[in-house]
């Protein structure tokens, strides 16, 4: 290690593993959300969370009228399906329209069904013939006509979803400003921006929506203690200008390749961190 570095704070121009420790963290990333846990069948019962620290041992629960994945369990990027059932408990009644603008996998109409509310899924690339067609920045839906909105976008270019050139995971949050004055990953916080008026403008007054993200880390060569993109706290910032916050949540993440692999060894070699968990915001619209 070179003199005058931190411990852990290798010159990556000098160090011939960091493209590996890269490589390492992009896969960890890319993993982070897939299904692990408690077998189908054999899956704890939902309850209502009370604390802000959610945790569950699955991806998805066993429903009560039997169905045992919500959504796709193979889907790259799927939110974990009991998430959105809380929400839907304590935020939404029978027969309420809850919207999901970038609904992958379907796993919010899938929760929506198996408690009766009446789910409307869009994707620019969808996945399922019951999602249609349509960029989360001009939804084909009335003004104040949902009662509750979840979303789960991309974090930055962690995951490939589709070639869409309006794929919104196509825009790098850590990019660095190009113009003076250009700040950091410009071109995807304006398109979450866009994403969030659209959000504002569909729901009904008096509703509340939860954005479910993760912050993001990638090692760069050239760049000693990486590149953090603190997704999170800038997207809650960007909601705040339209929504007033109810509260947020701690979603621990599970991974079971975490563990498997070196993911952590290379971690506290690299001294940087893995994602531990995600954010719920949980925003409310009061125009009024
Ligand atoms: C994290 S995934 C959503 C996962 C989903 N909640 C599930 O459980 O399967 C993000 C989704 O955003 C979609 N997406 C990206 N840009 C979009 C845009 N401009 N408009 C609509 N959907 C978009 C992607 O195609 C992808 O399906």
């Amino acid at each position: 290690m070179s003199r005058g570095r931190p411990p852990g704070d290798r010159d990556p121009r000098r160090d011939p593993r960091d493209a590996l420790r890269a490589r390492i963290e992009q896969a960890a990333s890319e993993s982070a959300r897939e299904p692990r846990g408690v077998r189908p069948g054999k899956r704890p019962p939902l309850r209502l969370f009370t604390s802000t620290l959610w945790e569950y041992p699955s991806q998805h629960y066993d429903s009560q009228s039997g169905t045992k994945f919500q959504g796709s369990k193979d889907y790259v990027g799927a939110t974990p399906s009991w998430v959105i059932w809380q929400l839907l408990q304590r935020y939404t009644r029978e027969g309420d329209t809850v919207i999901d603008p970038m609904c992958g996998s379907g796993t919010t109409l899938d929760v929506c069904a198996d408690l009766g509310r009446t789910g409307l899924g869009f994707d620019i690339a969808p996945s399922r013939p019951d999602i249609t067609r349509a960029d989360a920045r001009a939804l084909p839906l009335e003004d104040a006509s949902a009662d509750f909105a979840f979303i789960d976008p991309p974090y930055s270019t962690h995951v490939d979803y589709s070639d869409d050139p309006g794929c919104i995971g196509k825009l790098d949050a850590g990019e660095p400003g190009r113009r003076p004055g250009n700040p950091t990953g410009a071109a995807y916080y304006e398109a979450m921006e866009g994403v969030i008026a659209e959000l504002h403008r569909v729901l009904k007054n008096r509703r509340y929506m939860g954005l479910y993200v993760s912050d993001s880390f990638r090692k760069e060569k050239g760049r000693p203690g990486g590149n953090f993109m603190p997704i999170g706290f800038e997207l809650f910032s960007i909601m705040r200008e339209r929504f007033r916050p109810v509260d947020i949540i701690s979603v621990v993440r599970h991974n079971k390749k975490l563990t498997r692999g070196n993911w952590h060894k290379a971690a506290e070699d690299g001294n940087y961190f893995l994602r531990g968990f995600n954010y719920l915001f949980i925003m409310k619209k009061q125009d009024d």
